[in-house]
């Protein structure tokens, strides 16, 4: 495993020009960053040894090394789905080879279903905890001690400090913020009435696809986090509507200014 994930990184080292501390994992909300990039260079992931090929619908492949606010940044632009058939060591592949890559902080974002009832649809939650309610953990198997430690903690999963400077900006840009704890269950089917009165009952806020396993590996590997949802849809188990990923997609869109210009000012305050 070390030995794919190093000859990944020495793939990317050699095509980069740039020593970037930040890594972005663009999900839904923060598709368009890059537009706002001095981009150097761009990677394909096809190109990239052992790295998986992202699949999904309205999620490109590409590494986006260059300038975010004045810093060097790399930026995932498509993720990898527990739900598309990849192993949870696939999916957080990547975060392991830009901890590799030297980076210190991962930003990411995703959509998610709002299950707090005073949430609205096109809300931006600042992740402030998880429920990994996916039926696995990344970190399972033979512990390798060179990515961190076997029993890692998780008292701070999403990183004070960052949140802090992120409540800070939004309040100074007048950008109203919601917070709360994401539940990541594997998907792809959508919740019943069921299971959203119970996610709303063991204390979820939202509820998507994605993100926790990415956040399991740079915890392990003691990269600080920060992580933005986009809520797309509102789910209230005694009126459920129906969801589609086409609305997601489209809300999602909307509430990327906001989100976008949040994490510009982070990175050039970091
Ligand atoms: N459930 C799970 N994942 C999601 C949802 C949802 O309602 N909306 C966007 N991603």
């Amino acid at each position: 495993m070390l030995n794919l994930i190093q000859e990944a990184a020495d793939f990317i080292r050699s095509a980069i020009s740039l020593q970037p501390e930040v890594a972005i994992v663009l999900g839904s909300g923060l598709g368009n960053l890059t537009s706002d990039m001095e981009v150097k260079e761009v990677i394909r992931y096809q190109g990239i040894p052992h790295f998986p090929v992202s699949t999904v619908e309205g999620h490109e492949g590409k590494l986006f090394c260059g300038t975010f606010s004045g810093k060097p940044v790399l930026v995932m632009s498509g993720r990898f789905h527990y739900y598309e058939g990849y192993s949870m060591k696939e999916v957080t592949f990547p975060v392991r080879v830009m901890q590799r890559l030297g980076i210190r902080f991962l930003f990411l974002s995703n959509a998610a279903g709002g299950l707090n009832p005073s949430f609205k649809m096109g809300d931006v939650m600042l992740i402030t905890d998880h429920i990994n309610y996916f039926p696995e953990n990344p970190l399972r198997g033979k512990n390798i001690p060179e990515l961190g430690e076997r029993f890692p903690d998780m008292s701070e999963p999403y990183d004070k400090q960052l949140r802090a400077l992120v409540l800070q900006i939004s309040a100074e840009k007048g950008i109203s913020l919601r917070q709360g704890v994401y539940l990541g269950t594997s998907g792809p089917s959508y919740e019943t009435p069921a299971e959203t009165r119970f996610f709303r009952t063991i204390g979820a806020d939202a509820v998507g696809m994605s993100t926790i396993p990415e956040v399991i590996a740079a915890r392990h590997g003691g990269t600080r986090v920060a992580a933005f949802s986009v809520i797309t849809n509102c789910n209230n188990p005694d009126n459920m509507l129906q969801t589609s990923h086409s609305e997601v997609q489209r809300v999602a869109r909307q509430a990327e200014t906001d989100l976008r210009s949040i994490i510009y000012e982070l990175i050039k305050r970091l």
